[in-house]
């Protein structure tokens, strides 16, 4: 008896040994808080980034995704890949390289669009906390 494989071992990994679980304090002028959907099916990833103020670079990540079991484990193997990378690197991860590191089938492409949107959304929430507030200049000025 043998059962067809669905999933990819690395995804099996990640599914059920996920990394970076949780949530960070959204509320924190530090950390960037993205949520998006996956049209095709409901899914919905929560991906959020806590960053180094001085340097740029992302130094904490979690993640709570409620969808199917390459949905969990993109968004798992995404934290991995953004933690210590800086805002400019963390945009530049394409969904395609989390497809082919989870052996992802074209039917599950879209689980991987959505890791890589939640962090383009995230990095989008922490960068309009930074827009500096200037400081309120008085009627004469
Ligand atoms: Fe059902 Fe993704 S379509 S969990
Ligand atoms: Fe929709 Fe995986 S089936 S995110």
């Amino acid at each position: 008896f043998q059962t067809k494989r669905l999933y990819h071992e690395k995804v099996i990994d990640h599914y059920s040994n996920p990394r970076n679980v949780g949530s960070l304090d959204k509320a924190l002028q530090d950390v960037g808080t993205g949520l998006v959907g996956a049209p095709a099916c409901g899914d919905v990833m929560r991906l959020q980034i806590q960053v180094d103020e001085e340097t740029g670079v992302i130094k904490d990540v979690k993640f709570k995704t409620f969808g199917c079991g390459s949905a969990i484990a993109s968004s798992s193997y995404v934290t991995e890949l953004v933690k210590g990378k800086t805002l400019e690197e963390a945009l530049a991860i394409k969904n395609t390289a989390i497809a082919k590191e989870l052996s992802l089938p074209p039917v599950k492409l879209h689980c991987s669009m959505l890791a890589e949107d939640a962090i383009k959304s995230a990095v989008k929430d922490y960068r309009s906390k930074r827009v500096v507030k200037k400081p309120t200049l008085g009627p004469e000025a």
